[in-house]
């Protein structure tokens, strides 16, 4: 401000020259921005030559170098600070915490939590079990992990199947495998499961879930307990699935038919043949 003031005192020189009223006219200009069209004798135009002015003004006014922490001043009073100074004359130490860090004296910079690094300029991974942040902001998860964040691990397991701790699957009763992917058959007795869930049987069991021994035995004949077939009169065979060779029609059962009979296609006991 002192200096100011002498410069001030300079000016009203320059006034009074100005007084002098000449048709001359000199145009200053100053750092401070101010600009005056002051006129001047022209005896007094060769004393007041640019190199004079500037020994004049720097006797009057020593200008101090505006521009603090060896920051360096342009010929148009502009500052050039060095990298760690910013602002109109260097006086605002440069933050060297990137996104938002605060730099503390003797700790450096603390980031914000979406930051690390030594001057908070790499972005903290928020994803999970390896998945990668995109620049967008959301997370490229590997393809056993999904979420927001990658924090909930893609389930393999089919059917309602639980993925446990280890890995592996808990199946529901229904189903098993290593991802549940097959369904349990519960047809027993070698019966299969049909698309719609039930059983096809073979033939020798029935029930919904093949369960139950089929009757084997046609024609009325009974099941006995070993399996075998009681058969009715009338039939005869392991299914009780052949009529009885009967004394009808000529019908009857001979150890051979011989050449006056033909053999027809009905049940005898034992060796017989049904002849007629
Ligand atoms: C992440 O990757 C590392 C190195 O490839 C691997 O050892 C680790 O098991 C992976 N973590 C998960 C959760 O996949
Ligand atoms: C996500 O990661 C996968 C596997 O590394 C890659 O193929 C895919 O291009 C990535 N997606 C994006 C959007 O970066
Ligand atoms: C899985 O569970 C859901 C909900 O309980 C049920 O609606 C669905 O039928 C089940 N799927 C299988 C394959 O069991
Ligand atoms: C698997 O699931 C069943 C039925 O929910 C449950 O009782 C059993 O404890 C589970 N097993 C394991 C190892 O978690
Ligand atoms: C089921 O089939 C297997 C193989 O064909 C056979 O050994 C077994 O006796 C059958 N079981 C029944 C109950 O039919
Ligand atoms: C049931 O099994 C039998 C014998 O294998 C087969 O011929 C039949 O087509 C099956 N029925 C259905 C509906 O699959
Ligand atoms: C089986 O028994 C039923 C009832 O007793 C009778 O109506 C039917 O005719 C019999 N079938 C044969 C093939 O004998
Ligand atoms: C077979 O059926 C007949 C007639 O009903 C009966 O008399 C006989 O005792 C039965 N045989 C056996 C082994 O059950």
């Amino acid at each position: 401000m002192g200096s100011f003031k002498v410069y001030v005192s300079m000016v009203s020189i320059f006034v009074l020259i100005a007084m002098l009223n000449s048709s001359s006219s000199y145009r200053y200009s100053s750092r401070y921005g101010s600009r005056s069209r002051y006129n001047y004798q022209p005896s007094l135009r060769k004393c007041l030559s640019n190199d004079i002015l500037s020994t004049l003004q720097g006797t009057l006014c020593p200008r101090a170098n505006p521009c603090k922490n060896g920051g360096t001043e342009q010929p148009s009073g502009r500052c050039v600070c060095t990298d760690e100074y910013t602002g109109p004359t260097c006086e605002e130490k440069v933050n060297p915490c990137k996104n938002g860090g605060i730099d503390l004296p003797s700790v450096g910079c603390v980031c914000t939590f979406d930051f690390t690094g030594s001057t908070c300029e790499e972005r903290v991974n928020p994803c999970q079990n390896n998945g990668t942040l995109l620049s967008d902001g959301s997370c490229n998860c590997t393809v056993d992990f999904t979420g927001t964040l990658c924090e909930e691990r893609v389930n393999p397991c089919q059917n309602n199947g639980t993925l446990l701790s280890d890995g592996s699957c808990n199946c529901t009763v229904d189903f098993t495998g290593t991802l549940c992917e097959e369904r349990v058959n519960p047809c027993q007795n070698n019966g299969t499961l049909l698309p719609d869930g039930s059983c096809n049987c073979t033939v020798e069991f029935i029930g919904t879930l093949c369960e139950g021994r089929a009757n084997p035995c046609q024609n009325n004949g009974t099941l006995l307990s070993d399996g075998s077939c009681n058969c009715t009169e009338s039939f005869g065979g392991n299914s009780c699935g052949e009529a009885r060779c009967e004394n009808i029609n000529y019908q009857e059962c001979r150890s051979e038919c011989g050449p006056d009979y033909i053999q027809v296609d009905s049940y005898c006991d034992g060796d017989d043949v049904c002849c007629n």
